[in-house]
């Protein structure tokens, strides 16, 4: 069945591109941006970032005293997981991980943390439910409160973004750069068909607003909810570390290249896809044609919405559906796991026309986050708790309680990137 998306849910968030313009887009960032060439230039920043991950957490531990082998911290790992996504694709676009002055021991400042708080604002109302995207006359009374909020953490994130956009648009024109470093860069550079500059300054900078937002939940949301669930299921957890010793072992830290043979760590991170989606429904798509799936007759203009929920948790399809369970991503003896899922049985990256343009990145990203938290320290649930609590929000479907877990580093000192 072919879908656009819904033009109405997008007039209100403003960033996401519709029609003529977003096939503009699409190209350019098919060329551009998500292109192997592009990411593969970028990686030393990826790979910068993991790092910083990585010297954060061992911060943490170290701060409360004792040796490699004794040190110990609770860690808010979501903090610290939505904190490596968005430094990544700052990092990528912008070619910095702070806007402000920025911390010696690796984590966020005030800035960093308001940015990521601001994207997740904007992606909790993009998923939300409005009365006006059926009804489109109500929305200039915005009952809901929705436009006003977003609008709100749109200019937080402009405030930040746009002024750099600026400056290195100047900084191109008066011949002061003449390489390209980052995505930004790839934005300002990009041409059309006649040769011409494709972009105009609002085009860039609703660009990076939008690579921002798409790159900043997926990864995050996934690692928490699956390190949750094997911190509750220790065997898991024991038998993901062993893959990674075995084909990294405990010398260097995982990188991407490895990550084509890490393919348990690949399977924990789709079982956390499946059965933790982001929300319960994908973006609102609308049907561009006529269309009869499964005996069911759907009208062009149909607004179509699929249940994450119902495809990633059908007892139909997965047996024990609601139980983690990594192993059942392995059964047909697959020599390599990937997260993407054309089937639909679950989404992940979704499928078609629209579907995502980032898998390469959003694999890598979701991957390493898992695997560097993995391999680098040993992960149990906090003193004087029986376990971790897996219950969701009551108003999305994140952990109602951002995951905290007692980290001690497992590889030797030497391995962990100094201040
Ligand atoms: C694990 C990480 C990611 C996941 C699970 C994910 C998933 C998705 C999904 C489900 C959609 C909507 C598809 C639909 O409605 O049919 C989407 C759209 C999109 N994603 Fe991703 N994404 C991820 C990372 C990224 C990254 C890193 C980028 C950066 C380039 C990106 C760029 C996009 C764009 C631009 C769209 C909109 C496509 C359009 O307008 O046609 N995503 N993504």
């Amino acid at each position: 069945m072919a879908t656009e998306y819904s033009s109405r849910r997008f007039l209100t968030i403003a960033v996401v591109p519709w029609g003529d313009q977003w096939k503009k887009m699409r190209r350019v960032v098919t060329c551009e941006i998500v292109s192997a060439s592009k990411l593969h230039s970028l990686l030393e920043n990826r790979t910068e970032e993991a790092d910083n991950l990585v010297r954060f957490i061992y911060n943490q531990c170290k701060s409360n005293g004792g040796d490699n082998s004794t040190a110990s911290a609770v860690v808010n790992l979501r903090l610290a997981m939505r904190q490596y996504s968005g430094n990544v694709i700052r990092k990528m676009i912008f070619n910095r991980r702070y806007f402000g002055e920025g911390r010696k021991d690796g984590g966020p400042g005030y800035e960093e943390e308001e940015h990521v708080e601001s994207l997740f604002t904007v992606l909790k109302h993009l998923y939300s439910f409005i009365l006006s995207d059926y009804i489109p006359w109500l929305r200039s009374f915005d009952l809901e409160g929705h436009e006003k909020t977003v609008r709100k953490a749109m200019k937080i994130v402009n405030d930040y973004q746009d002024p750099l956009i600026d400056e290195r648009v100047q900084e191109w024109r008066e011949g002061k750069r003449t390489e390209s470093e980052d995505l930004l860069d790839a934005f300002i550079l990009a041409k059309d068909s006649n040769g011409k500059r494709a972009l105009s300054i609002e085009e860039i900078k609703a660009q990076c607003a939008e690579l921002m937002l798409a790159t900043v939940d997926n990864p995050s949301n996934a690692v928490e909810w699956a390190m949750a669930e094997m911190i509750n299921q220790p065997e898991i957890l024991l038998k993901a570390v062993e893959e990674i010793d075995a084909v990294v072992g405990k010398e260097r830290l995982v990188q991407e290249a490895d990550i084509p043979k890490l393919n348990y760590v690949k399977a924990c991170a789709r079982e956390g896809f499946r059965l933790h989606p982001i929300a319960p429904f994908n973006l609102p798509h609308v049907s561009t044609a006529d269309a009869t799936v499964a005996g069911y007759f759907i009208p062009k203009g149909s607004h179509v919405l699929l249940s994450r929920y119902g495809l990633g948790r059908n007892p139909k399809v997965w047996d024990d559906p609601l139980k983690f369970n990594p192993e059942r991503h392995l059964k047909d003896g697959s020599m390599c796991v990937g997260l993407t899922e054309t089937d639909l049985r679950f989404i992940s990256f979704s499928t078609g026309r629209r579907g995502c343009m980032g898998v390469a990145l959003g694999t890598a990203m979701t991957v390493m986050l898992l695997a560097r938290l993995l391999q680098g320290f040993n992960w149990r649930v906090p003193p004087n708790e029986a376990n971790i609590d897996l219950s969701e929000a009551k108003d999305d479907l994140f952990m109602a309680k951002p995951l905290h877990a007692l980290g001690q580093p497992r590889l030797p000192a030497h391995l962990y990137p100094a201040n």
